[in-house]
């Protein structure tokens, strides 16, 4: 890059992902949607963003709230149409919004017209190709093919009956029996989704999140899993997470997606331990970006963050790609819940973690906001997930009537599944369904009372509001010379004390402990998480600072 190059505008964007059903509903039927998206877009703009990322909006039965595709090239009827999306699309760009969409090539849904035509096709066809069909074990095949089990719970695989109605073969899902994976050894499977990918860089997205992107390639001869875990974490021999031969596809897309001026982009969803084989993805021909899943699991404590931060860096570095950071998303209990509970050894991938524990929200939503002056400061990307700029608290205590992620039915309810960070968005007046539909609609999952505290409205002109202090840092983080891509330095600190500098004097301070800690000498304050008591950082309080 020669010194005139502007900067990629990926290596340092602030990207918030939308989950459409739950961010505004402008029709009124208690469903989020592209009209609704489209009327707030002045808030997000105002809010300071780079970009959005769309969760799928593709027609879909909606097994897996869209994640189970029936077609990739045109858009769910709950949620608008392709004229809209297109109108959405110039009206972001017009705001200076990038926009990001999110491709499922793991898996399609089964009402997929690929799934449907190979259903009743015989073993061996051309259409069955297209997934992953086997002959199940045993005399009469009644036993699945592998001990494969799917991320949701219950085995990996569902027999089909033959056309004769006898039971036949088998066909793989790693999540839900409605989302058959697809088979990329099949070259069928990649044209269609380069198909997929030109006909929406054609329509000016700027680039696309890649759902599961660790999974579409699997060992040969699908060998049984064993003794590992059913959950990502990797070993070398994994038969289904991270087989190396994933990396090819990944060039490719590359190339298609360097072939568009300006070029799109990519971010990899890719839950892979450790960091090491997670920065495979980005290496410089593969694709640009990454979630990094190990900062957003890890407890509120200095010396686990600041590990998994070191890490993170050195990872990247070693491959040239700018890491990002991530608090949530609609599949992670959201942070003023994980916060919120006693914080040593807490693993907090799913509500069921969280719900044996004791629950401190004050202090929850207190780390959340310090937590958010922390991965704002930090050298690379950020992503924001919708609500979290509101200080919103998971849903813990969704009546079970009202579940619909299929976890919850798949694990026989055990898992109380993702809907408490899916519940739709307050957006102004004193009750339910605030502003997210026309007054009285009830919205597709029901929003606390207490959210009339949280409305945007009420905290748009709160000076303390958790709102108040994303537009602020998001203005500073702008106007901030250092801030985005690039490195920081340790400045010394007391253990529970992380302090680092970015560059140009300025610094992020995030005091873990439990006493209060004077600022660095001759320190001059620009934005904290909270108030200062007689100059000092409060216990789980952030602030950004200029060093003289
Ligand atoms: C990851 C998505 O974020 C999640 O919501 C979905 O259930 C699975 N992938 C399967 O597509
Ligand atoms: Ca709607």
């Amino acid at each position: 890059m020669s010194p005139s190059t502007p900067a990629a505008w990926w290596r340092s964007a602030v990207v918030y992902q939308v989950y459409p059903r739950s961010f505004a509903d402008g029709n009124g039927d208690g469903i989020g949607d592209i009209a609704g998206l489209r009327a707030r877009l002045p808030y997000l703009a105002a809010l300071g963003v780079d970009a959005l990322w769309i969760n799928p909006w593709y027609p879909s039965p909606m097994k897996d709230a869209g994640y189970d595709v029936a077609d990739y090239r045109d858009i769910e009827p709950l949620f608008g149409t392709l004229a809209e999306a297109e109108a959405l699309l110039g009206e972001a760009h017009a705001l200076g919004l990038k926009l990001l969409l999110d491709i499922v090539p793991n898996h399609c849904s089964d009402q997929h017209p690929w799934f449907q035509q190979a259903l009743p096709a015989a073993p061996g066809s051309v259409e069955r190709a297209r997934f992953i069909f086997r002959p199940g074990l045993g005399a009469d095949g009644s036993r699945p093919p592998n001990d494969w089990q799917s991320v949701f719970g219950g085995p990996a695989w569902t027999r089909t009956r033959n056309a004769d109605g006898q039971p036949g073969d088998w066909y793989l899902h790693l999540f839900a029996p409605e989302q058959p994976d697809l088979n990329w050894d099949n070259p069928e499977v990649a044209a269609d989704f380069e198909r997929t990918l030109r006909f929406w860089f054609d329509r000016g997205v700027d680039g696309f999140r890649i759902d599961v992107a660790h999974g579409l390639v699997k060992l040969p001869g699908l060998p049984d899993i064993g003794q590992r875990t059913v959950s990502e974490d990797l070993d070398e021999n994994h038969p289904y997470w991270d087989v190396p031969g994933v990396h090819a596809i990944y060039r490719q897309w590359r190339t298609l997606a360097d072939s568009y001026t300006p070029p799109r982009v990519f971010v990899a969803e890719a839950w892979i331990n450790p960091a090491e084989r997670l920065v495979r993805y980005v290496r410089p021909d593969e694709l640009h970006t990454s979630f990094n899943f190990d900062f957003l699991v890890a407890p509120w404590q200095a010396p686990v963050l600041r590990a998994a931060i070191d890490n993170t860096l050195a990872a990247h570095a070693s491959v040239g790609a700018p890491p990002t950071w991530v608090l949530g998303n609609h599949d992670i209990p959201r942070p003023v819940s994980r916060y919120a509970r006693p914080q040593a050894g807490l693993t907090a991938r799913w509500l069921d973690d969280l719900l044996p524990h004791p629950a401190d929200f004050a202090v929850g939503l207190r780390r959340a906001r310090a937590a958010a002056l922390l991965t704002l400061a930090l050298p690379g990307s950020c992503y924001i997930y919708q609500g979290e700029e509101l200080g919103l608290a998971e849903v813990e205590d969704l009546p079970d009537a009202v579940l619909q992620d299929p976890m919850f039915e798949q694990t026989g309810r055990q898992s109380r599944g993702r809907d408490g960070c899916r519940v739709p968005l307050p957006w102004s007046g004193t009750q339910a369904p605030f502003g997210f539909s026309p007054d009285s609609v009830p919205p597709w999952l029901p929003q606390p009372a207490a959210w009339g505290q949280q409305t945007a409205e009420a905290q748009a002109t709160q000076a303390d509001s958790t709102l108040a202090l994303y537009r602020a840092a998001l203005q500073l983080r702008r106007t901030e010379p250092g801030m985005g891509d690039g490195g920081l330095q340790w400045l010394p600190a007391p253990a529970d004390v992380l302090l680092f500098t970015r560059g140009n004097g300025l610094a992020c301070m995030v005091n873990l402990g439990a006493a209060a800690q004077p600022l660095p000498a001759g320190a001059q304050l620009l934005l904290a998480s909270g108030a200062l008591a007689a100059g000092l950082l409060a216990p789980d309080t952030a602030a950004w600072l200029r060093l003289l």
